[in-house]
């Protein structure tokens, strides 16, 4: 059952003309089962002008799809009326839902929900509506305390909700202190000004976090959005503005951005903003220009986003390091940090914290900052280290590693991290993100809008960036010049070696196609690349959603070999370095028990495994601090072709979505 409700502006809701279907809505949420729904991941877009809000809104909420979601709503002001059209699953069916109902009006939003609890169905799709079902809302977040401000709204005699979401708790909560400060007639400048206050007096009754935008039926050209712990950017046209939970789903209109920070409110009408804080300060906001085009997020000839992003990587790969070598001095050169010489000499230890892929970059970079600097680093989820009283000493840098520069666990590392007095440095690849914002400095990976939900480019960007952080380093302590430079030639030949790897695509498309029934896989690294290991088996299982997992290689004999057989291949990295003949050995146990084996190799090595290994991918020879980069492309595709070859939802894998704001 899909969703249309059609508000009327000038009667209150008991007198509202309803139709039988949307009777049926009301009743089938009357008897839904109550639980609080979280939403977030979810997309926002909101539209205030003088085009047609629908179509703004349906396209913006098709470029955030990637994000992940499972229902897809918006309401559109129509005549002085709200119009709404919701349902579960796909933007596709609301597009529907919308031609055989269209909707017409310039004031509006939209969302896409993500559930994490509660049921996904029509009713708990955004919008939702205060008590007059005047004013839609749409938010991302939870509203921790929803059970408590509702209890206190039903003793105020409120009896009119519709669902037992937490959202339309704030709903009615800014509809009722906006109508009971319109109890004496206002005209519609001082209804705006009402409708503002009100949704500021609500939030700082909010204990949790929130994205919101939200439209009212009175005011058919103003828009009001606010952000604590879930992003929200303005949008500043010409003639009108915009609302968006990201820059990407609105960047097609306008590349002139405001990126509201935690407790602002906006205000938009189609010539103008204005921005205040929760108590209702006037703040100043720089308008920020876009980095990136729509042209940047369309998938041109790719018949996926991962793999134009994987093709991508040559010029990734170029873009993460350019400007940032030193020739001369045989180092890098990363101004972001904002750390003059002697406090970089000063730092006597590193944390890399991060999640899922970037955690996996972090690991590579353990290695190669101790390596190459020699400076004791440790690496911890970001979940962990948040909640973790590890001691740390006033030397200590951290870095969150983030592509989205959104996600929650990180971000309350960082936030963590710098309660405690420790200078947090942040690896991302979004300028505008809140991780960007609230670190002390930091490096951007400049890999351009990563759409794919399986993070592929951002993965060697981050270890480019943290190559050039050892290399930064090592300089500043004992790796020598010529050590430096040799480093800095390794990295440079970089592009070109990636663009050799994927030119083995249809050899690595081949072996996928062989083992498309395999029941799992197993990877397999030692040293720089046991975080390959971990980053290959991260990438399959998510989607491919065959079981997969990466271990260092000698860790085989200590309880892995037992899940060896004939269907479950493993995958050994096992480039041509100082560990090349301890992984042959590992290689000779899983032969021996009759496993398949897919070796990634490099140089000479590949003669070894000739009459061992079941299929031998060659790379080109580089040193073995920039090899991952090289071993993690092969896997990105072994993944992406078993992926297409089982069907799956390349770009969109279930249950996933691209930023987890949530805890
Ligand atoms: C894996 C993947 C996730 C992210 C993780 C962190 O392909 O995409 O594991 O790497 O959610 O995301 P960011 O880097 O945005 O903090």
């Amino acid at each position: 059952m899909a969703i249309t409700i059609t508000f009327l502006q000038q009667l209150p809701l008991a007198a509202t003309r309803v139709t039988r279907r949307q009777q049926s809505f009301y009743l089938a949420i009357a008897g839904d089962t109550p639980a609080a729904t979280v939403q977030n991941m979810c997309g926002i877009v909101g539209y205030v002008g003088r085009a047609q809000a629908t179509p703004i809104l349906l396209d913006g909420l098709r470029r955030l799809e990637y994000r992940g979601y499972d229902s897809a709503g918006l309401a559109v002001v129509q005549r002085g009326r709200l119009e709404t059209r919701k349902c579960a699953g796909r933007i596709a069916a609301l597009a529907k839902l919308v031609r055989k109902e269209p909707v017409s009006g310039s004031l509006g939003v939209s969302h896409t929900r993500w559930a994490t609890h509660g049921k996904v169905n029509d009713q708990n799709a955004h919008p939702h509506f205060d008590a007059s079902g005047k004013l839609a809302l749409v938010h991302n977040g939870v509203i921790e305390n929803y059970q408590a401000l509702k209890e206190e709204l039903i003793r105020d005699g409120d009896t009119n909700f519709r669902s037992e979401t937490d959202t339309e708790v704030l709903a009615h909560l800014i509809g009722k202190l906006y109508d009971d400060s319109c109890a004496s007639t206002v005209d519609a400048p001082g209804k705006k000004a009402r409708l503002f206050d009100a949704v500021r007096t609500a939030l700082r009754q909010v204990i949790g976090t929130y994205g919101i935008a939200l439209v009212h039926a009175d005011v058919p050209d103003f828009m009001i959005g606010a952000r604590r712990g879930s992003p929200l950017v303005l949008g500043v046209g010409k003639g009108e503005n915009f609302l968006a939970s990201d820059v990407s789903a609105i960047v097609a209109y306008t590349r002139d951005a405001v990126y509201l920070n935690d407790f602002d409110v906006v205000a938009a009408g189609t010539d103008k903003f204005e921005i205040t804080s929760l108590a209702g300060d006037s703040t100043e906001h720089p308008v920020s220009k876009v980095e990136f085009t729509a042209e940047d997020v369309r998938k041109g000839d790719f018949p996926h986003y991962m793999l134009k992003e994987i093709f991508e990587q040559p010029n990734t790969v170029r873009d993460a390091m350019r400007g940032r070598l030193n020739h001369e001095e045989c180092t890098a050169r990363l101004g972001g940090l904002n750390m003059v010489a002697p406090q970089l000499r000063d730092v006597g230890r590193i944390v890399l914290t991060g999640c899922g892929t970037a955690l996996h970059a972090g690991r590579v970079g353990e290695y190669l900052i101790e390596r190459l600097a020699n400076i004791p680093t440790e690496v911890d989820y970001a979940s962990e280290f948040r909640h973790r009283n590890t001691p740390m000493t006033s030397e200590t840098l951290v870095f969150a590693i983030s592509q989205s520069g959104e996600t929650a666990d990180t971000l309350g590392a960082l936030r963590e991290s710098r309660r405690k007095g420790f200078r947090t440095l942040g690896i991302c690849n979004n300028v505008a993100s809140t991780i960007a914002r609230e670190s002390d400095g930091g490096v951007y990976m400049h890999a351009g809008p990563e759409i794919g939900v399986a993070a592929t480019k951002s993965f060697t960007s981050q270890l480019v960036i943290l190559t050039l952080l050892g290399l930064l380093f090592g300089r500043m302590r004992n790796l020598s010049a010529a050590e430096g430079s040799r480093v800095i030639e390794a990295l440079e030949a970089l592009p070109q070696q990636v663009e050799a790897v994927l030119d083995l695509n249809d050899q690595i498309k081949a072996i996928a196609k062989k083992y498309a029934n395999a029941n799992g896989f197993l990877f397999f690294g030692r040293q720089f690349n046991y975080p390959i290991a971990l980053e290959g088996a991260l990438k399959m299982k998510e989607i491919t959603y065959l079981f997969a997992e990466g271990h260092p290689s000698a860790e085989l004999k200590h309880g892995i070999i037992a899940l060896i057989r004939s269907d479950l291949p493993s995958v050994f990295i096992a480039p041509d370095d100082s560990v090349f003949s301890k992984n042959l050995n590992n290689i000779e146990q899983v032969k021996a028990r009759k496993g398949p084996i897919i070796a990634l190799t490099s140089g000479n090595c590949a003669k070894h495994l000739k009459e061992i290994a079941n299929e031998i991918v060659v790379l080109p020879e580089a040193l073995d601090y920039v090899m991952p980069i090289l071993t993690a492309v092969p896997l990105q595709l072994l993944a992406y072709h078993l992926a297409a070859q089982l069907g799956r939802d390349v770009d969109k894998p279930r249950n996933l979505a691209k930023s987890v704001t949530v805890e």
